[in-house]
């Protein structure tokens, strides 16, 4: 299904955070959102699940206009496009079974919820989903003693859950060393590509977004100043994305790198539990 976005604007008072962006994502893409700080990468993010609503515009999916959904429609929306966030947003002292489990709450009554009662199928769902992430060892573990590479997983294996159409991840690898933001994107690509699930994706560097991205939306003053496979982004439109640093000179690539294929980049230190075979030995 068609996920659009006609003229979408927001803005915080005075300023435009969201500039008239319009664009079009057709079902399974892999799309990198790239820019500045300010940008509007978060908030663009954020108006297509609706945790922001649009000043002006509109988004649509399907036949459904997603920006005017209420209650129960605005729910259910919010549970096919999953989100994912830089710090993880787990609940750190339930263990990690129980927070991937949470990810069934818009798929049940409020009442089960409450009491936190879940169902050997619903387990069941939520262990099979940490082993396709290779942190099934983890289940009985509190989440806030995992490394940041695990929590991460823990989070997508909980948006896993939810069943999305979309999954968004906003800086998903921006608090993680090299090693594991490799784990956590090739998590996100293979879900992509596996289930056949949009992912829509911030990032902060270029290399990652075109190392995993076939499409890249470059955003600069709110606006949409790129949108191509890598293959286009050439000099002048990272130019005309990130801008010039202060003293005028112009970007250089490996200001935006995160390094994530550098060599030795297994010798982060963090120490993996397993699962994702050779990269876990990598760091052992
Ligand atoms: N809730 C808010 N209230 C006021 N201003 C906001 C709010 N959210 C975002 N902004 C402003 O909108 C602009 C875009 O912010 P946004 O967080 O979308 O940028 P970003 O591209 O995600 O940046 P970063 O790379 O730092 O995460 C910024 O100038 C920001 O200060
Ligand atoms: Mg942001």
């Amino acid at each position: 299904m068609r996920f659009q976005l006609k003229n979408v604007t927001r803005q915080f008072g005075q300023h435009i955070a969201v500039d008239n962006v319009s664009l079009e994502i057709p079902a399974g893409q892999m799309v990198g959102v790239i820019g500045r700080s300010g940008a509007g990468k978060s908030t663009l993010l954020r108006m297509i699940n609706r945790l922001v609503d649009p000043s002006t515009g509109s988004i649509h999916f399907g036949g459904a206009e997603v920006s005017s959904l209420r209650g129960k429609g605005l729910r259910n929306w919010q549970r096919d496009c999953a989100m994912i966030f830089q710090q993880f947003n787990l609940v750190p002292r339930l263990d990690v079974l129980t927070n991937v489990m949470l990810g069934r709450l818009n798929h049940r009554s409020t009442m089960m919820s409450l009491l936190s009662i879940f169902s050997d199928d619903e387990r069941l769902a939520a262990i099979s989903a940490l082993e396709r992430l290779g942190i099934e060892q983890t289940a009985m573990q509190r989440a806030g003693t995992l490394s940041g590479g695990q929590q991460q997983r823990v989070a997508i294996a909980r948006a896993l859950m939810q069943a999305p159409k979309m999954l968004l991840a906003d800086e998903p690898i921006a608090s993680l060393d090299p090693l594991n933001a490799k784990i956590v994107m090739d998590a996100l690509r293979d879900i992509n590509e596996r289930e056949g699930i949009t992912v829509i994706t911030n990032l902060h560097t270029l290399d990652t977004a075109r190392s995993y991205c076939e499409r890249i939306i470059g955003m600069a003053s709110g606006r949409v100043v790129f949108d191509g496979p890598p293959s286009e982004l050439n000099a002048d439109a990272v130019q005309e994305i990130y801008g010039s640093d202060k003293d005028g000179a112009g970007i250089d690539e490996t200001m935006t790198s995160t390094s994530i294929n550098i060599p030795g980049a297994e010798a982060s230190g963090e120490k993996q539990s397993g699962g994702i075979g050779t990269l876990a030995s990598a760091s052992a």
